[in-house]
């Protein structure tokens, strides 16, 4: 029998501290998660110098409570991970000066995971992926479809131009004067109402993967600007499921495409944008009815946000091919995952 490997991951790149244990790539062993966004909502943002004073303060509690949970020790785990990018500079910086204190302390391999490979192998957490696979990443930073070759090779075919889909959220959430993080609630209000208003649907005839919100945000906008300058009262929950729908639309039509043109053997939601229940309902029922349907794996909500397990998930992958760091390790905000090659796309 091969030995069972815990891995000790780290995740502080925005809002959230986390700490987990997890084995194997697969069994989350513990996953403790300590968010800030009370502390943001006031500002409508997240503020990065709040931010990381935040990580500052309880990352050593939440490494405690993480190896308490999982009820190990420092010479259980066979491997350090950290989110090194992309992210805010001064949130990272706390996560890879903590994973680096364990890793030299306590002699053990150090693994640097970008945060959207680890957004993507939550799904490993639930199902493990069989590849080739595509994944659509969604969250406050990013809509990328990325297709994934192997377990350590993945390379973006389709991004966003301009705002991600969790930023089209949040503004225009604000706008409906819902607090930031917007999407849970407008996603909400977006099933109590009906599209009403026909919002643009961007770049879908076009003969590529990429995606663009803000004609999107901004027809939404101006609708609301235009309605309280004459002192109409327009429906909100209509607004919001106009809004909703074009979201969907654009992302279910490119991804569906890339199923076509791809084959890949798994589908993956993630993101944090991936909590959205329209966009989960949609995308199940539309890939249920290709003839030859990949397997689709969407993590539970829980694991669509930020999380630690997603990237002890995403480092034992490179763990088992030892793409280990040294302690020169350093954050990079902007940690970019390869693009493909003109040819694919
Ligand atoms: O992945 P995540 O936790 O952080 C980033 O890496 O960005 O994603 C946060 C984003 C926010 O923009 C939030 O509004 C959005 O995910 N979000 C949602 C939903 N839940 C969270 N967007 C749409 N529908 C949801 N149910
Ligand atoms: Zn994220």
């Amino acid at each position: 029998m091969t030995k069972d490997n815990l891995i000790l991951a780290f995740e502080t790149s925005c809002d959230e501290t986390s700490v987990a244990v997890v084995k194997n790539g697969r069994e989350i062993k513990s996953n403790i998660i300590a968010t800030q966004i009370k502390s943001h909502q006031r500002f409508g943002g997240v503020v990065p110098e709040v931010a990381s004073r935040h990580h500052i303060e309880v990352i050593t509690q939440v490494l405690n409570e993480a190896l308490a949970e999982a009820d190990v020790t420092y010479d259980d785990i066979d491997a350090v991970a950290v989110t090194k990018g992309p992210g805010l500079v001064g949130a990272l910086l706390i996560g890879v000066a903590a994973a680096k204190s364990v890793a030299l302390a306590e002699n053990k391999p150090l693994i640097g995971v970008n945060h959207i490979a680890g957004h993507i192998n939550a799904a490993n957490l639930i199902d493990p992926i069989e590849y080739p696979a595509l994944a659509l990443v969604v969250s406050g930073g990013h809509t990328e479809l990325v297709n994934l070759i192997s377990p350590t090779d993945f390379e973006i075919i389709g991004d966003t131009r301009d705002d991600a889909a969790g930023e089209a959220y949040d503004k225009i959430g604000r706008v409906l004067g819902v607090q930031y993080p917007a999407g849970k609630k407008v996603d909400e209000m977006a099933h109590l109402g009906q599209d009403t208003f026909h919002f643009p649907r961007a770049m879908m005839e076009d003969n590529d993967y990429d995606f663009s919100f803000s004609g999107l945000k901004s027809s939404f906008i101006n609708t609301v600007h235009h309605a309280d300058q004459i002192g109409e009262e327009l429906d909100k929950n209509d607004l919001a499921a106009s809004f909703q729908a074009s979201v969907i639309d654009v992302l279910t039509h490119k991804t569906l495409r890339a199923i076509r043109e791809l084959q890949p053997k798994t589908f993956v939601l993630a993101g944090g944008v991936a909590a959205n229940q329209g966009l989960r309902e949609r995308l199940t029922a539309e890939l249920g009815k290709l003839a030859h349907s990949p397997k689709v794996v969407i993590p539970p909500v829980r694991l669509c946000g930020d999380n630690a397990a997603m990237i002890g998930a995403a480092a034992y992958n490179q763990f088992m091919v030892e793409d280990f760091t040294d302690l020169t390790l350093n954050a990079d905000p902007s940690l970019e995952l390869p693009y493909a090659s003109e040819m694919l796309v």
